[in-house]
């Protein structure tokens, strides 16, 4: 508290001082930092020309036909299990999402398939996309449209974060928990943690509901529902930035304010101690030269 009420007193004190031009050039760097916004989406968008289609066939027949069948129609083992499902009508956005975060193709079956690397290029994936979209139509890979909050003002955004906590908190936390860290499913299964899950697999997922996760198609819930809960999980995943403490996953808004007083008070009392600091040592210089 004495420290408090020192720094207080040596605020007041140099009011018109160099605190108040440090304390405007923090406020300076605030508004810049606002209007910051990390990301660039990368996107390999399918352009379903017969070309691309064969293409695809032809990577499809040497790495997923074996599980998936001459024609994507699945493949049943002789006691009856699948060994891979049918993919009439799973949709380019399936492929996109279960070879691009490196899912497919499946190395160990077991109750949960994991995460590899990823063993395809862009290109080889858009092409057997391009291919499975071909056997029956389900849902298109999202446009960079969709997903990305590029260009969208800092008021718009902190909107976007709001309405998708709330549609998060709603149909998502039951398997991926608040803070969108994840958790145990049944038979053996995880819901995974998806903070810095890319925003177009983020779509996908949603889009495709794969394995256990329930299916949000865009009448459940609509594209811009889905760019809603982007924004939050990204808000999610940036407010470590700010070298905070985890809250508890009590919300954007709670969790930004604190971040914002105690990051800000921080500086402020730096600022505090660098100025009192030089002005001591000055008016000692001074004393010593009277
Ligand atoms: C070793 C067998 C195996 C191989 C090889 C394999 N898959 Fe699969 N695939 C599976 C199984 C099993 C599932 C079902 C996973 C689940 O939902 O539990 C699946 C699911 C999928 C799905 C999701 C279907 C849906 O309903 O959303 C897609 C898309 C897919 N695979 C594409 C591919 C592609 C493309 C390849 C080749 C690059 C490939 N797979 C290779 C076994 C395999
Ligand atoms: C019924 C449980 C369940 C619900 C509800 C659910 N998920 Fe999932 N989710 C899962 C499971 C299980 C996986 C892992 C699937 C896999 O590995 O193929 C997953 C995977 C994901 C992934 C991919 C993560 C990665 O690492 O690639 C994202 C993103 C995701 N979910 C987002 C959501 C969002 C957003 C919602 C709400 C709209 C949601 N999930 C609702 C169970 C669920």
């Amino acid at each position: 508290m004495r420290l408090l009420d020192r720094s207080l007193g040596r605020l007041s004190r140099h009011r018109r001082g160099p605190v108040a031009g440090l304390l405007v050039l923090l406020l300076g760097l605030l508004l810049t930092g606002g209007l910051y916004s990390a990301f660039s989406p990368a996107s390999a968008q399918t352009d379903n020309s017969a070309a691309q289609i064969a293409s695809g066939r032809k990577l499809f027949l040497v790495g997923c036909s074996f599980c998936h069948g001459q024609s994507g129609q699945g493949v049943k083992t002789l006691d009856g299990n699948q060994l891979g499902p049918s993919l009439v009508g799973v949709g380019a956005a399936a492929v996109d999402f279960q070879v691009g975060t490196g899912r497919m193709p499946v190395a160990q079956p077991g109750a949960q398939i994991p995460q590899k690397e990823v063993a395809y290029t862009p290109q080889e994936i858009a092409d057997m996309a391009a291919y499975v979209a071909s056997l029956g139509p389900g849902p298109e890979i999202p446009t960079t449209q969709d997903y990305s909050l590029d260009g969208l003002s800092p008021a718009a955004r902190q909107e976007m974060i709001v309405q998708g906590g709330l549609i998060f908190r709603t149909n998502c936390t039951a398997c991926h928990n608040f803070e969108g860290a994840g958790g145990a499913m049944p038979q053996g299964g995880y819901a995974p943690k998806i903070l810095g899950v890319e925003p177009k697999y983020i779509y996908e997922a949603m889009l495709t509901g794969p394995q256990a996760m329930d299916n949000f198609s865009n009448g459940n819930l609509s594209p811009a529902e889905k760019r809603d809960i982007i924004a939050y999980l990204q808000s999610l995943k940036d407010s470590p930035d700010y070298g905070g403490f985890g809250l508890g996953g009590i919300g954007p808004v709670s969790e930004g304010l604190a971040a914002w007083l105690v990051g800000i008070g921080g500086l402020v009392g730096v600022a505090t101690w660098i100025a009192a600091h030089t002005a001591r040592t000055s008016r000692t210089k001074a004393k010593v030269q009277a």
